[in-house]
């Protein structure tokens, strides 16, 4: 039998994928425009794409497109570099700087670990002082934890937000977000069959009114914003975006996730939204940006109603995330080595900012004083994702604005991690070659 013309479309651009025209991570062309070119209809050219998510060969994102499969998180935020690459795409803490400190902990630690619990399972998601530790460490950049057993311990942020999606969403169900946001929050959506909602917001993070109207229209079950130092845009909302906020959460029938990752960036203490709604919200913070990503020392402040299908989730799922982690991360929190550790980050990031500010003067930049990135908005001559190309053919890895959005506009922007090159001379060297690149008319 003959094949579908959608089919011999699909097998196509599977040739032109396994060619490397469209390597892993690229975007494929809009249905409308493939049409055009193969002189068929938009209809034809979806029921290829639809085919080759199917496969597995791409995936696609409601309003942002299809992208060549088994990359798409990998080519936004590059973990790893190549000895002859500068890497402005992760965002994490500047890893030498207190890697002597962080060595002498663990070393301490390890060598006097005497507690028997600690070797074997534990119940509740794990040992109480540990959650205690976590409850501490979540007041200290303004939550009003109330009672510290409703803190959980999780695999960093990321597991934290998994768990919250997959226990209080069903498939079909809408989330709403920021429209520009954390990419890691979009790939859970995608992989859960979530559908995202795209609310507007300005340089303090979501609009409350726009939030209550899309309510009122879409109701989803669940908002994730990150209100401090928010990821991509800097955004941070001041006390009174929070209450507002607060406001519409505790009217509709909805779940509030409140990740504050960085708000211990934050100029000051602000209080979290979650004070106010306490028994609608779940706040999430962890260790990652202020100590060591690869720690997965995640906390989760939970309402009373919601403890126990939470410890029952994270026990059917992972168990419990490490306790020897958890027991190095809770003498930092209690010796006050964290806190300290967190300050001296923010520094770092403060002073980065002000050398993007030197070498990046003439272009418009989105950001907090001590944010560990930077919004760049690009100027018309060029587009984000064949400037982020163009970079790449430097050596410079950076994030397209692309590949945070979750409405079907993309803003013509890029993401810039002011603290994974650890160097400062090589992060200056970095910045003049992107002022450079940003100077050259698009190629
Ligand atoms: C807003 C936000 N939430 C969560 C995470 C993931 O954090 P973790 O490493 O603790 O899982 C990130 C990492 O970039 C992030 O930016």
């Amino acid at each position: 039998m003959s094949k579908h013309k959608y089919e011999l479309i699909a097998d196509q651009l599977c040739s032109l994928i396994d060619s490397g025209k469209y390597p892993p991570g690229s975007k494929l062309p809009a249905h409308r425009e493939l049409a055009k070119e193969l002189k068929t209809t938009a209809v034809t050219v979806a029921k290829a794409y639809q085919l080759m998510v199917e496969q597995g060969t791409i995936e696609s994102f409601v309003g942002r497109g299809s992208y060549v499969a088994s990359g798409y998180l990998k080519s936004v935020i590059r973990a790893q570099q190549d000895a002859d690459e500068l890497n402005f795409s992760i965002l994490q803490p500047c890893l030498q700087q207190n890697m002597l400190a962080l060595q002498q902990q663990f070393a301490e630690k390890f060598s006097t670990i005497n507690k028997p619990q600690l070797f074997g399972y534990s119940e509740n998601s794990g040992l109480l002082e540990h959650r205690r530790a976590g409850a501490k460490w979540c007041a200290q950049y303004g939550l009003e934890v109330g009672n510290p057993e409703q803190t959980i311990l999780t695999n960093g942020a990321q597991n934290a937000l998994a768990s919250v999606i997959a226990l209080y969403t069903k498939p079909g169900d809408f989330i709403a977000l920021e429209a520009q946001t954390y990419p890691g929050i979009l790939a859970i959506c995608k992989y859960l069959g979530r559908k995202v909602l795209a609310i507007p917001m300005d340089e303090q993070g979501m609009l409350p009114e726009a939030l209550q109207q899309h309510c009122n229209i879409c109701k989803p079950s669940m908002v994730i914003v990150v209100p401090s130092q928010q990821n991509p845009t800097g955004a941070t909302m001041g006390l009174l975006r929070r209450e507002a906020l607060a406001k519409v959460i505790e009217e509709q029938d909805i779940w509030l996730v409140e990740d504050e990752i960085y708000a211990f960036l934050n100029t000051e203490k602000t209080p979290a939204i979650s004070n106010f709604v306490a028994d609608k919200s779940f706040y999430i913070s962890s260790l990652s940006k202020a100590i060591s990503p690869g720690m997965r020392c995640g906390y989760l402040r939970v309402p009373q109603s919601e403890y126990s299908s939470l410890v029952d989730y994270i026990r059917a799922t992972l168990w419990l995330p490490s306790p020897f982690m958890f027991e190095i991360a809770s003498a930092m929190i209690d010796s006050g080595n964290a806190y300290r550790w967190a300050r001296q980050q923010k520094l770092i990031a403060a002073h980065r900012q002000q050398l993007v500010s030197c070498y990046l003067a003439d272009y418009q930049l989105q950001r907090q004083p001590s944010s560990y990135s930077c919004w760049l908005q690009l100027p018309d001559h060029w587009q984000a994702d064949s400037f982020c190309a163009s970079a790449k053919k430097r050596g410079l890895l950076i994030s397209s604005a692309s590949y945070f959005s979750c409405s079907g506009q993309t803003a013509n922007a890029v993401r810039l991690s002011v603290m994974a090159i650890a160097d400062e001379g090589l992060f200056i060297r970095g910045l003049q070659q992107l002022s450079e690149l940003l100077a050259l008319q698009s190629l």
